[in-house]
């Protein structure tokens, strides 16, 4: 299947891509400029408080003097080795000598400008560097476009990522950018890769975290064998960003195989389990963004939904119980001791998580953030007296469509294969009796900001998103 994101790719092929991994990846700084359009002139305007700048692809902003001296990142002002500000040479001084980032002059240079100020007490006299790439890219965001083409080229490259930045109202994925499956007769759905060539390229790797936040499920084959997790965890803390701990266990990592008499349905390996998202440890109350499941022995049938089209379903079907389940809690509750009770790994101290987020999860607009459903940690309602009796229809619906053929895949998965999978968006289970007797299964999850970091590295850099692009903001800009 053709990936609908072919520009981080291309983009790629000119920087990073086709290399071979390094064995540390390389970590880019937070405002890495890409390459764009040359800066060819600038001039002064308001006595140095504001510059004009123009560049080579037609377009012109201006920008205020004094965001250029604050958002500079010359070594002079900002420590490369830490990257951290050096704190004597902001534009602030405990004495009130404050530079007010008035430009002295701004002279255009082989790549980009360089910009002296007035009475820097600070800095004094030494100028200060942007590089084009630097200018191009925050002046659409930061400055008033005067005409041309308005954003820099890779803006669009980012559009992907958007809905995992974590920055306040930050907008919900791009449901453009998702294909929704369902269960058809003869389709398959699902999206493999090869183990090898993910591990071993950065494109690819990009590639695969893209398709996987497309389609929602990614099978990696060729997965090598190990009697432990380092296949695992190498493959995820290499590929995407990290795999979660959280508090009650040493490992990151969980392991799941057959247990003679297990109380837990998870290791009840034989036994249906109903279609979940795993809560893991929510972090501020958001589950992580991937569940990954390497089969290490065995083989088994899992099966998986994907949320979002249940969601959609159910908006046009049956929109009040859509409205319901996207603004009442559902109340769950997880003992981190107890649900391990037949694990084979120790726990490591207690820890009980009660959460109640609604299980369809919107933004503002409506659009579908997330789906968030356990049955087992399901815990009593507190869904107002008037409203329980509409809401437990509207939670038996959603029940029955997440179980329904309509919805539903079975995927039969065996030793060698890696599920990565988005937790915001599909559901997974397992299909009953259909698992070998020594089906062995190790797996985590990936939070949201382990993800984003991998790929903005991989990408080359963080493309700094518009505030008008946060809800609020843009509200704000409507009404006022
Ligand atoms: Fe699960």
């Amino acid at each position: 299947m053709i990936s609908r994101f072919s520009r981080p790719l291309q983009a790629l092929r000119s920087g990073s891509a086709g290399k071979q991994k390094s064995t540390i990846a390389a970590v880019h700084a937070a405002v890495a400029p890409f390459e764009g359009a040359k800066c060819v002139a600038a001039s002064l305007m308001n006595m140095g408080k504001q510059i004009h700048v123009a560049f080579s692809d037609g377009s012109a902003f201006q920008l205020h003097g004094l965001w250029l001296r604050d958002a500079c990142r010359d070594a002079m002002v900002v420590s490369q080795q830490a990257g951290e500000r050096y704190l004597d040479k902001i534009a602030f001084s405990p004495e009130g000598h404050h530079s007010r980032g008035e430009v002295q002059e701004a002279r255009v240079c082989e790549d980009g400008l360089e910009v002296t100020w007035k009475r820097d007490p600070q800095i004094g006299d030494a100028p200060s560097h942007f590089s084009s790439g630097f200018l191009r890219m925050y002046a659409p965001i930061a400055g008033k476009a005067l005409g041309g083409q308005r954003h820099h080229p890779r803006n669009e490259d980012f559009r992907w990522l958007r809905g995992y930045s974590g920055f306040s109202n930050a907008p919900a994925p791009d449901a453009s950018m998702k294909a929704l499956w369902k269960n058809q007769v003869g389709v398959n759905p699902f999206e493999h890769r090869d183990y090898h060539a993910v591990r071993h390229s950065d494109s690819a790797n990009l590639e695969m975290m893209q398709a996987v936040m497309e389609h929602g499920v990614v099978i990696l084959d060729n997965v090598p064998h190990s009697e432990d997790s380092s296949i695992l965890l190498d493959f995820v803390d290499n590929c995407l960003g990290g795999m979660q701990k959280d508090p009650a266990r040493d490992e990151p990592n969980w392991v799941i195989k057959r247990k003679a008499g297990a109380v837990s349905v998870s290791y009840a390996q034989q036994t249906r389990l109903n279609n979940h998202t795993d809560q893991s440890v929510p972090a501020h109350g958001i589950p992580a963004l991937l569940l990954v499941i390497n089969y290490v022995e065995g083989s088994g049938v899992n099966t998986l939904v994907d949320g979002y089209a249940v969601a959609e379903a159910l908006r046009e079907r049956d929109p009040k119980a859509f409205d319901l389940l996207a603004s009442y809690g559902n109340c769950q509750e997880r003992d981190f001791v107890k649900s391990r009770v037949d694990s084979s790994q120790m726990g490591t101290q207690s820890m009980l998580l009660a959460t109640r987020s609604p299980i369809i999860q919107t933004d503002e607009q409506g659009n579908l953030i997330r789906v968030q459903f356990n049955e087992v940690f399901r815990t009593p309602s507190t869904v107002p007296y008037d409203t329980f009796e509409s809401w437990y229809d509207a939670y038996l619906l959603w029940n029955e469509m997440i179980h329904d053929k309509e919805f539903e895949v079975e995927v039969p998965m065996s030793a060698g294969q890696m599920l990565v999978l988005d937790n915001w968006r599909v559901l997974h289970g397992r299909a009953g009796k259909k698992s070998s007797p020594n089906r062995m299964i190790m797996g985590g999850t990936v939070v949201r900001e382990a993800f984003h970091s991998k790929a903005v590295q991989l990408m080359g850099g963080f493309y700094p998103p518009e505030e008008a692009a946060f809800g609020r903001f843009q509200q704000g800009e409507a009404s006022g």
